[in-house]
């Protein structure tokens, strides 16, 4: 039996738990900084499992030393933007907290794979890299596939068509500068662009990329977490079933897309051994110029940090 620890007993990290404990997928470990939080919410979701028909073990708890043994660490520790807020506003709180959970990772769970869902996404999952000291394809970022989530829900929207047939392909960092791929993206097996307009897609594009911030606007307090925890669990199925699933994730770059010692979102495929390939794509120019400067801003934020 597998063991998931997730770090961060929050939204977005107590929602994961959920949906892992109803897939039975693995015994579940969450853990908090606040006394009291994940033990209560693992006793509530052991409780719904009583009326949903599962058995997943789940504990709650304060210690890392709980986490011992876990196959796959999800960290969602940190805390999350508030209207008005850039992701990269929360950079300097979160590499904080980042470097205390990696490097607790590295002493209770050396065996483990991490995936970060913590913001600013692909700056702290260079952070977890950096304080785990694991290996680089042992660490990577959740946020392609929730980039994508929101493309592909925009497109059967518009198409009035069923979400199930739409796979869109979302790369770049997870901020303003992310890179939705319309040419990589298909309904049915039908590339997009020769079922919408220039004009049309540009608009849909726009809207995923302000997507998070949408909905951080709409709540006022807190941002996404059905999305970004469904997400998750696609990406450690894909891991715990060693399924080699191709999906975007934040990956370390060592010479794909002309850059190194970076993380940015990249179609990688995931399995036992965490991302056991990037893929690299042909862009159009203005993808790529996007792409660069993505990957400068992403760069200046790992500069400001002390590592
Ligand atoms: P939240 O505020 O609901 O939960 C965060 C939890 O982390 C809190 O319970 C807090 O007590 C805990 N925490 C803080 N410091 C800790 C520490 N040192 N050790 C253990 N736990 C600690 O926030 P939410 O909505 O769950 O978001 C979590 C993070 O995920 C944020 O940084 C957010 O921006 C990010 N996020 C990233 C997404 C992505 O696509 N990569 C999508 C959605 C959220
Ligand atoms: C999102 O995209 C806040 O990064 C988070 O919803």
């Amino acid at each position: 039996m597998a063991k998931i620890s997730v770090i961060g007993a929050g939204n977005v990290g107590a929602t994961a738990v959920q949906r892992l404990a109803e897939l039975e997928i693995g015994e579940i470990v969450m853990t908090d900084v606040v006394e009291g939080l994940p033990q209560g919410k693992a006793l509530d979701l052991m409780q719904a499992g009583a009326v949903m028909g599962y058995d997943t073990k789940i504990r709650g708890s304060n210690d890392y030393a709980d986490i011992a043994a876990s196959d796959l660490v999800v960290i969602t520790a940190g805390i999350a933007r508030k209207p008005g807020m850039s992701r990269e506003d929360l950079i300097n709180t979160n590499a904080g907290i980042l470097k205390e959970v990696a490097s607790n990772i590295a002493k209770y769970a050396p065996e483990s794979l991490i995936i970060n869902v913590t913001n600013p996404l692909d700056i702290m999952t260079y952070v977890a890299l950096k304080a785990s000291g694991f290996k680089s394809e042992k660490v990577f970022g959740m946020s392609g596939v929730l980039d994508s989530a929101r493309f592909a829900s925009f497109i059967a929207k518009e198409l009035n068509c069923s979400r199930r047939d739409v796979e869109a392909m979302v790369i770049g960092g997870h901020g303003d500068l992310m890179v939705p791929l319309p040419q990589y993206t298909t309904v049915s097996g039908i590339p997009l662009p020769e079922l919408l307009s220039e004009e049309r897609i540009s608009s849909l594009v726009q809207r995923t990329v302000q997507g998070g911030a949408e909905i951080v606007e709409l709540l006022k307090r807190g941002s996404a977490f059905y999305a970004p925890s469904a997400s998750i669990v696609k990406m450690v199925e894909a891991v715990l079933k060693d399924s080699k699933r191709i999906v975007p994730a934040s990956a370390y770059l060592k010479g794909e897309y002309g850059q190194e010692d970076i993380y940015f979102g990249v179609p990688a495929k995931l399995g036992a051994g965490g991302v056991e390939e990037v893929l690299e794509l042909a862009l159009d120019a203005k993808q790529l110029e996007t792409l660069q400067k993505s990957a400068a801003s992403i760069r200046e934020g790992i500069a400001g940090l002390s590592l």
